[in-house]
């Protein structure tokens, strides 16, 4: 897909949702239909939905966080969500977390064509040497990475107390929820909402699992393994 195909395809949605940045989001879109299919990054059936299934669902995640917020997009993959926020709200500082090396070297070549304003950094949000590298923030967001529960474990240690692991999640979330509700408490967050964001803009509004980080994470364990060495 051209930059130009944005008059044709994408109506008003994609001007309302990235206003200015509009003729950044279609690059990205063009670059994913050509160089992301060949290199795998994504699948040629998701070609004719890039707009709506990926990239207006990741940006409208952009309703739920604040002015100037510092976010970490954990597994980001092709650029999912990080990307689409990124260009959508130039105000965020994003850092794009994903471990395998193909994609870190796609997000890097995506962030400079566009000349975004966005960190790409290689690990696993599980391991203590990438969260000291990275530090916590504001908002932490992942889709499509791991069920609630561990991802919660993944992903809360790097949102800053009172600030929120915004979880992009289908049909599933409310039994997800359910299901994971005490392991979420746990890892130290609260109790988890569903919230459905982009009603305006898209057929499909895209479901969000919004947890807030209440405390550090399982005190009562850590306390219990402490007192063992001594
Ligand atoms: C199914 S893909 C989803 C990618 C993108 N978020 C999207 O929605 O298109 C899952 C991504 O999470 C990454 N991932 C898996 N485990 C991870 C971890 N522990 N920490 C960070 N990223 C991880 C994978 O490498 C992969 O790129």
């Amino acid at each position: 897909m051209e930059p130009e195909d944005l008059e044709s395809r994408t109506p008003t949605a994609v001007r309302t949702v990235f206003g200015e940045h509009a003729e950044s989001a279609a690059e990205f879109v063009a670059m994913l239909a050509s160089h992301g299919v060949e290199r795998g990054l994504i699948g040629p059936r998701e070609v004719d939905r890039l707009w709506d299934r990926h990239v207006l669902n990741s940006a409208v995640l952009a309703e739920l966080i604040p002015e100037g917020a510092r976010v970490v997009d954990v597994g980001s993959g092709a650029g999912f969500p990080g990307i689409p926020l990124a260009i959508a709200r130039p105000d965020l500082d994003i850092v794009l977390l994903e471990p395998m090396a193909r994609r870190v070297e796609w997000l890097t070549e995506v962030v400079e064509t566009l000349a975004l304003s966005v960190s790409v950094e290689r690990g696993r949000a599980e391991e203590k040497v990438v969260r000291r590298r990275i530090d916590v923030a504001d908002v932490v967001t992942a889709r499509a990475v791991a069920p609630l529960a561990r991802l919660a474990q993944w992903c809360l240690p790097l949102v800053k107390p009172s600030g929120e692991l915004l979880a992009l999640k289908g049909q599933t979330a409310a039994e997800e929820i359910e299901r994971d509700r005490s392991a979420v408490r746990k890892a130290g967050g609260g109790d988890p909402r569903i919230v459905r964001c982009g009603a305006a803009v898209l057929e499909t509004p895209t479901t969000v699992i919004a947890i807030e980080r209440v405390e550090s994470g399982a005190p009562g364990v850590a306390r219990k393994r402490g007192r063992k060495k001594h």
